[in-house]
């Protein structure tokens, strides 16, 4: 009876949809039907998974003394909370924001809110991550942590100014290029009983994704669901690549990527079911504050020291994708990073 039921569901949506496109080659209405179809799985799994670890997703944090947090993003959803974690545990946080001074409204909601500073910072925009990272540097020679937190999902076709797919540049490559340009100073903070980390937010979304390496930018075909887990799984294969180079180099610099839940906040805003059905998500997602326990358990937790490269959910380790394990991709992937930057790629993190 279900599996009957299930399967008008899905037929009755298949020909809405093509009805819908029926302009578009086939060949593009399945692949799009196929990603939304997987994504509605994937996010359900997501929130299933979420309930079944509610117990381990814990953290207490440590004293800090004062080391230096550097975050994108926080001036809501679950950067804001992450934030609070860090400034609670006696970390000096400085992140890049769009609009700066609304930093002063958020420090005074928090606890050690003075030893929060922002900076202007634009993802879509290459040079605004240099000109952000070149002021952070400057002040911050020693850094211990990189939260690469701010994103966007969904939306309309977009390029940057960089004339790179938005979803590309703003979660991945511009992420990838900050971690370029803080390496040095996040070697300077590392020590042997300690490693700096970098912790990249990626997404259970990863699991469906792809990189379209002919295509990165996506100008033949745009799927913007396809264009998001194309820069998830991106986050998250760059995580992997970049630990092993660290590594080898004998850094005490290790990277993490983590999923922080299903969890309700405006990264929803371009979403049916937030638009239509807003109580599912209060009910059934995590709160920003929940969310962001599994980044700062990658912050802190002193178990990870030996585990660099981990895929990271609800504070342990997640399911990840066969393809983000995959060396050769995820040095393809660095590659391409390294070339759209104009980076060589034994200079990376060594600006
Ligand atoms: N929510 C979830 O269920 C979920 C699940 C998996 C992964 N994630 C990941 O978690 C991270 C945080 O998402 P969220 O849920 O907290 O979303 P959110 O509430 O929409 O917050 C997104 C943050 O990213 C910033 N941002 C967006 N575009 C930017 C740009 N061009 N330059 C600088 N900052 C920019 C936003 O700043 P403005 O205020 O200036 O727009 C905001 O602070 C994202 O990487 C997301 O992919 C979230």
């Amino acid at each position: 009876m279900f599996v009957i039921a299930s399967l008008v569901v899905v037929g009755t949506v298949a020909a809405v949809y093509w009805s819908i496109n029926r302009d578009k080659p086939l060949k593009y209405i399945l692949s799009e039907l196929q990603y939304t179809i997987t994504m509605q799985a994937v996010g359900v799994g997501g929130v299933i998974d979420d309930w079944v670890n509610i117990s381990k997703n814990k953290i207490v944090l440590p004293d800090a003394n004062k080391k230096i947090a550097v975050m994108t993003g926080g001036a809501r959803g679950i950067g804001t909370e992450v934030i609070r974690g860090l400034l609670k545990a006696n970390m000096v946080v400085v992140i890049g924001i769009r609009k700066p001074e609304q930093s002063k409204k958020i420090a005074e909601t928090m606890e050690n809110g003075e030893n929060l500073h922002a900076y202007e910072l634009d993802l879509q925009s290459l040079r605004s991550v240099k000109i952000f990272a070149e002021k952070v540097n400057k002040k911050y020679p020693e850094i211990h942590i990189l939260v690469n937190n701010a994103g966007i999902m969904f939306g309309d076709y977009k390029l940057t100014e960089d004339a790179m797919e938005s979803q590309f540049q703003v979660n991945h490559l511009s992420h990838f290029y900050l971690t370029h340009l803080m390496l040095p100073a996040l070697k300077n903070g590392g020590s042997l009983e300690k490693s700096s980390r970098i912790v990249n937010v990626t997404s259970s979304a990863h699991y469906i994704g792809k990189i379209s390496f002919d295509d990165v930018n996506m100008k033949e075909h745009y799927d913007t669901i396809a264009a998001y887990c194309q820069s998830k799984l991106a986050q998250l294969l760059s995580t992997r690549y970049i630990n092993q180079l660290l590594s080898k180099e004998g850094c005490r610099v290790k990277s993490y990527a983590v999923h922080p839940g299903v969890v309700d906040t405006d990264l929803f805003e371009n979403t049916l079911l937030k638009q239509i059905f807003p109580w599912i998500l209060k009910l059934f997602f995590k709160t920003p504050e929940k969310g962001a326990v599994s980044i700062l358990h990658a912050c802190f937790n002193k178990e990870l020291e030996d585990k660099g490269g981990l895929y990271i959910s609800n504070c342990i380790e997640g399911i990840s994708s066969r393809s983000s394990k995959d060396i050769e991709y995820q040095k393809q992937l660095f590659e391409l990073s390294c070339k759209l930057l104009g980076i060589r790629v034994e200079a990376f993190g060594k600006s």
